[in-house]
């Protein structure tokens, strides 16, 4: 109640100073209200989460051992025909345990392992599954995916192995690497599709061809202790990439790649990131949406807890010109970023092409974007960006105990069409969000310049 009334006065304040109908005043209330209060369960609270862990658990579970269907898991056999093997038994046997065991390199080739199953079922990755490497000889019909599950229902993968892509040739071919090269796609390591109540936990997937684990089209996912590397000039490998899927927790990953730590893409919602590590790469990202003229939308995002490091981007939203739909309703708090780029951007102009980008008058709707404390240093001069499209302009975009530093103090605030509140400590300063002008850079405050402007909000940093 008390953190409402200081919301309220806060707000009062506000209006007051900068007119504006009381309609408006109830509907920023509301949405302020809502973006610092939704959540989404991080507990195991899944139906799925019932099955015993594997240790304790052998007596009434089937184990379902890769090794028994000729799996020889030196690195070097295609044990394809063993694993796809070892799946039909897995999946048509309620209670059961597929299981990779530990200490072995299985190579396995692109591979669609499809549900629905007799039961609930456990993935036991203890060992190493890898990808054959050379490029020349994947197989062509599945030219973007290596391994796939999908139309799953309760199903955990868990037992601390690794999922290795083999993807440094890959990256070698990518026109990102030589402009010579063609662009074409290539896979991605791991794909959860179409599938509900899954559980990922204490699995590393790396050197992925292209981006390394998708969830796409599911539903009630919940991630766990996962890590993710790859090197930081490896072209577009992605981290954990989420599209088309609701009720998403990702919780204690540590995520190092070349491209996106994480991206959240078209048709999510609920999405909820805890306690993620960050770096290289490119950042946490929403986007990029609206690419070719598409209607595309992201919505209930909440980041809690990170550590953003030495990555070109913090974070970031990214939608092209021409594009249209929204991103609604995203919460960023506690987020440590450490020589980042560019800490906070919202890029309207998002350009990932070898051709430039025409400016349109259509683009998403951005709005309801909360960063609350976040802290850190900036290695590019523009510590916070938001270039939003001058027909559609960024709304309610929420700076609340925000202190981004550069080390020669020339830190800066860039706004193109964006319009905000500012609440709180806030460094650089960001009044070019509630006034305004369009294009207008405000520096940042000299020392007692920053006091004297603080002091002003000091009140509300409660909220
Ligand atoms: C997915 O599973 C459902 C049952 O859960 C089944 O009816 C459907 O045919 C499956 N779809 C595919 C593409 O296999
Ligand atoms: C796996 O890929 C290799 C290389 O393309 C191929 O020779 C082999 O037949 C494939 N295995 C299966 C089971 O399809
Ligand atoms: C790029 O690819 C071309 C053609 O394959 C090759 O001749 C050239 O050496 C490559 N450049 C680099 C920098 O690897
Ligand atoms: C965006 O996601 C929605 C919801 O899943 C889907 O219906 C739509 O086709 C997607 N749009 C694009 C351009 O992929
Ligand atoms: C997107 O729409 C613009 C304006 O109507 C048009 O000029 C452009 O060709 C369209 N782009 C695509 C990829 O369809
Ligand atoms: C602010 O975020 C940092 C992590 O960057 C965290 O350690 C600290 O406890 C947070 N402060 C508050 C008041 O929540
Ligand atoms: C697109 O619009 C932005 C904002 O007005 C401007 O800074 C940029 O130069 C324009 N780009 C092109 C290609 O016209």
């Amino acid at each position: 109640m008390e953190k409402m009334l200081l919301i309220v006065s806060f707000l009062v304040v506000f209006m007051v100073c900068h007119g504006g109908a009381t309609d408006k005043l109830r509907d920023d209330i509301e949405m302020l209200h809502e973006l610092e209060t939704f959540d989404i369960e991080e507990a195991d609270d899944l139906d799925l989460f019932d099955i015993p862990s594997f240790e304790s658990s052998h007596s009434n579970k089937v184990l379902v051992n890769v090794d028994a269907f000729g799996a020889v898991g030196d690195g070097v056999a295609d044990d394809t025909e063993a694993f796809t093997s070892a799946w039909k038994k897995a999946c048509s046997t309620a209670k059961s345990v597929l299981l990779v065991p530990q200490g072995r390199r299985y190579q396995v080739n692109a591979t669609r392992f499809k549900g629905p199953c007799a039961g609930k079922l456990v993935i036991q990755i203890q060992g190493t599954i890898t990808a054959p490497d050379e490029p020349k000889s994947w197989d062509p019909k599945n030219p973007r995916v290596w391994l796939v599950f999908s139309n799953l229902t309760q199903v955990a993968f868990q037992g601390g192995g690794v999922i290795d892509g083999s993807g440094s040739k890959w990256w070698a071919a990518s026109c990102k690497k030589n402009k010579s090269n063609p662009c074409k796609g290539a896979p991605t390591a791991l794909t959860i599709d179409k599938s509900s109540s899954v559980r990922v936990k204490g699995l590393t997937v790396q050197n992925s061809q292209q981006m390394h684990f998708t969830i796409s089209r599911s539903d009630s996912v919940r991630i766990n202790d996962v890590k993710v590397s790859a090197p930081g000039d490896s072209p577009n490998t992605d981290g954990i990439h989420i599209t088309e899927s609701t009720n998403v927790v990702l919780q204690n990953c540590k995520i190092g790649t070349g491209d996106d730590c994480i991206s959240i893409v078209n048709g999510s919602s609920n999405i909820k990131m805890k306690n993620i590590f960050c770096g290289p790469g490119h950042g946490i990202s929403i986007g990029s949406l609206g690419k070719d003229n598409s209607t595309e939308m992201v919505t209930r995002v909440v980041l809690d807890g990170a550590l953003i490091r030495d990555t070109t981007n913090g974070l970031r939203i990214k939608t092209w010109q021409g594009g249209s739909g929204y991103v609604r309703g995203v919460r960023y708090q506690n987020v440590r970023m450490e020589d980042v780029s560019n800490p906070i951007l919202i890029d309207q102009f998002y350009c990932d092409s070898p051709k430039s980008c025409q400016n349109q008058t259509t683009a998403l709707e951005i709005s309801q974007i909360m960063y609350k404390n976040i802290s850190g240093t900036s290695k590019s001069k523009e510590a916070i960006k938001f270039a939003c499209s001058d027909y559609v302009p960024c709304n309610q975009i929420i700076l609340n105990n925000v202190n981004l530093e550069r080390e020669d103090g020339s830190a800066e605030v860039f706004c193109n069409s964006a319009k905000g509140i500012i609440h709180g400590y806030v460094n650089p300063s960001a009044e070019c969000l509630t006034s305004s002008d369009k294009g207008k850079v405000i520096k940042q405050p000299t020392e007692a310049e920053s006091i004297q402007t603080s002091t002003d909000y000091i009140i509300h940093t409660e909220l």
